[in-house]
């Protein structure tokens, strides 16, 4: 790997941590990268499927996944794994993204994962190629590209450190305070930085600064590089052994923090649970004596770090070895912004013409453009274009369930209420409003329990037995006239249909087998015109390739008996029309074809 990241690297964002992620974005827009660095989070306990951020003035939508593996699944692309997860769980976390695999570097924020721990993980993630940054760090920069979460600070404090576009050094710390300090000192001395990593200050962590420096040797971006390390350890050790073997061969400006330490009679720990010497080879002075002796650039005092950068900076500057750097155009992020009430997904009036999911309207609308009602549901509901197929067996639906006459629930009530000097809109919304669990809207409900039992292949005795104990009717069983004798030609008219467009009606298949059973008990227990349109409707999504949950969820939301509103609209709308242009007077029912048993209310 040439480059940790570049300016398309998107990462799963593991923790909701938002006021992070929104710093990233905020990153993103003021260089205007073309997509949002961060593709997916992972909110284990969010019920939520997506988070709302802003995006400069706009706000966009981040899908929020359960698991790694789902939001992994949904957003391949995203090779970088941010694992904000506590100590406690960010083992766990890195381990499965490793396994799942995908995945090119790990970032792991949290400090305190037991060092027995750290020392398997990271070696599993060596073993497996993976450059693993932290634990216990800020993370890394490819500044102008990509930033992980709060590596930087507030933007103004990126914009003023150069951390904004692409410069000239390559800069490894361990400390996450201290690589902001000389983001800064480098944007003052020098013309900023072209990758940059906090590689974490716990005893074991992924990456080390030799990993990090030999990549920085291969990326034509750096120049030179910068190496702050910390008493303990001996990892500077290594990239002096590099650069004796000639692996190493730009320049490097290195420094250990920690020369106080002699100034103490026993051993000194810093803040990281690395930063303390265990022999005299780790302390900050012997490594510093070495690095200089290695050929590295090394200042007296930290104090003397910054004219150090000034002087290699400007003598490669002389050699040629590092240009100018035009300054990019940038966004500028407002200081005030309002989070938007509303959210939509289907369709888009901002433009000359309206548009259905993409689609201007006037390429749906008219007939030349052999697109239907089958089309429009697809395109408004389901936001994708079905093959014809699907388009078609929707437009079958509407027309199949627009009318059953004016004795039904729904009709009977809907001319009731025209009669009573009501308008279309009231007397359609009553006729709607008795679409219910018996009458109509028992399409959901099929599709529910029939993939239930499908899915837990349980055969049709054992589904009858269920539905028993549950108490309820089998949903799309059951018809109040039709029967084995008097077939409803609206179902046989579907399952032809299915039979000769339908990839697979497997779901269809296993409802017969229960119709079988249902009907050898009573002739009228049919697969009636719900259950078929609901159960079709899964083998319809099936074959579209969508998942089971996807289905469950359409069910769940109740967009099967959405088929059947829409299509008996249009009979109740006639009924209406009906009773209206007959200027029929208002409806009592007679009181001979009611029952009437009152008795006397007793005394309490
Ligand atoms: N599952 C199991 N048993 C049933 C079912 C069913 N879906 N429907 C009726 N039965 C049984 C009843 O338990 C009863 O049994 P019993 O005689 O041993 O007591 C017998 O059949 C008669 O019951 P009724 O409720 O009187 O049946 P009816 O034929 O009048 O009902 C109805 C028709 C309301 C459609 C009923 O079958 C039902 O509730 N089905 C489920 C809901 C459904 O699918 N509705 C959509 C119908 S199509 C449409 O509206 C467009
Ligand atoms: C309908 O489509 O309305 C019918 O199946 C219900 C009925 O009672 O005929």
């Amino acid at each position: 790997m040439e480059k940790l990241y570049t300016k398309d690297t998107q990462a799963i964002f593991w923790n909701n941590n938002t006021s992070a992620i929104q710093r990233m974005l905020d990153y993103d827009y003021t260089i205007k990268r073309k997509k949002p660095s961060v593709a997916a989070i992972v909110a284990p306990t969010s019920g939520s499927k997506f988070e709302k951020f802003f995006y400069g003035p706009d706000e966009i939508m981040i899908p929020t996944f359960k698991t790694t593996a789902a939001a992994k699944a949904a957003q391949p692309q995203a090779d970088v794994l941010l694992n904000f997860a506590s100590f406690r769980t960010a083992y766990d976390v890195t381990m499965e993204a490793l396994d799942l695999g995908g995945f090119s570097s790990i970032m792991i924020t949290a400090e305190g994962i037991p060092e027995r721990l750290a020392r398997k993980m990271n070696e599993y993630a060596r073993n497996k190629n993976v450059t693993v940054i932290g634990p216990a760090t800020v993370g890394a920069i490819a500044p102008g590209a990509f930033k992980i979460a709060n590596i930087g600070g507030t933007i103004e404090n990126i914009v003023q450190s150069k951390l904004h576009r692409t410069g000239s050094c390559g800069l490894v710390t361990r400390s996450g305070g201290l690589f902001n300090e000389l983001s800064n000192i480098i944007a003052i001395n020098a013309d900023g930085i072209a990758e940059g990593v906090a590689i974490g200050g716990d005893r074991f962590v992924g990456s080390v600064f030799i990993d990090n420096l030999l990549r920085m040797e291969k990326n034509p971006e750096v120049k030179y590089m910068i190496l702050l390390g910390e008493v303990g350890g001996t990892e500077e050790y290594k990239v002096i052994e590099a650069i004796k073997a000639g692996k190493i061969t730009k320049p490097i400006i290195a420094w250990c923090i920690g020369t106080i330490a002699k100034h103490f009679s026993s051993g000194v720990q810093f803040g990281h649970a690395g930063a303390s010497a265990n022999a005299d080879a780790e302390t900050a002075a012997a490594k510093n004596i070495a690095m200089a002796e290695a050929g590295m650039f090394v200042p007296e005092s930290f104090n003397a770090l910054p004219n150090k950068i000034k002087e290699v900076y400007e003598k490669l500057k002389a050699e040629g070895v590092i240009g100018e750097i035009a300054e990019p155009d940038m966004n500028v992020c407002p200081s005030v912004r309002k989070s938007k009430e509303f959210i939509c997904t289907i369709s888009d009036d901002r433009g000359d013409e309206a548009t259905y999911a993409g689609f201007p309207i006037s390429s749906l609308a008219t007939p030349d453009t052999g697109k239907g009602i089958g089309d429009v549901v697809s395109l408004l509901w389901f936001k994708k274009q079905y093959p014809k197929w699907a388009t078609d067996f929707i437009e079958t639906v509407i027309k199949t369930v627009a009318d059953h006459g004016p004795a039904v629930s729904g009709a009977h009530n809907a001319k009731v209420t025209a009669r009573a000097g009501k308008s279309v809109v009231e007397s359609l919304v009553t006729g709607l409003l008795t679409i219910g669990p018996r009458f109509g809207g028992a399409i959901d409900g099929a599709a529910e329990y029939f993939k239930y039992a499908d899915d837990n292949k349980l055969t049709p005795a054992e589904f009858l037995n269920h539905m028993k104990k549950e108490g309820v009717p089998i949903p799309g069983i059951g018809h109040r006239i039709k029967s084995l004798k008097n077939p409803d030609l609206r179902v046989e008219g579907l399952k032809k249909y299915a039979a000769a467009h339908f990839p697979s009606t497997s779901l269809l298949d296993y409802a017969l087998t229960v119709e079988q059973l249902t009907t050898s008990k009573k002739e009228n227990l049919i697969l009636n015109v719900d259950g078929t349109i609901g159960i079709l409707m899964v083998d319809m999504w099936r074959a579209l390739g969508y998942s089971e949950e996807e289905i469950n969820e359409f069910i769940s939301s109740g967009t099967l008996n959405a088929f059947f509103i829409v299509g008996r609209s249009i009979g109740f709308i006639g009924h209406v029309l009906d009773e209206k242009r007959l200027q029929m007077p208002m409806y009592r029912h007679p009181m001979t074809d009611i029952l009437y048993d009152v008795q006397e209310a007793e005394k309490i």
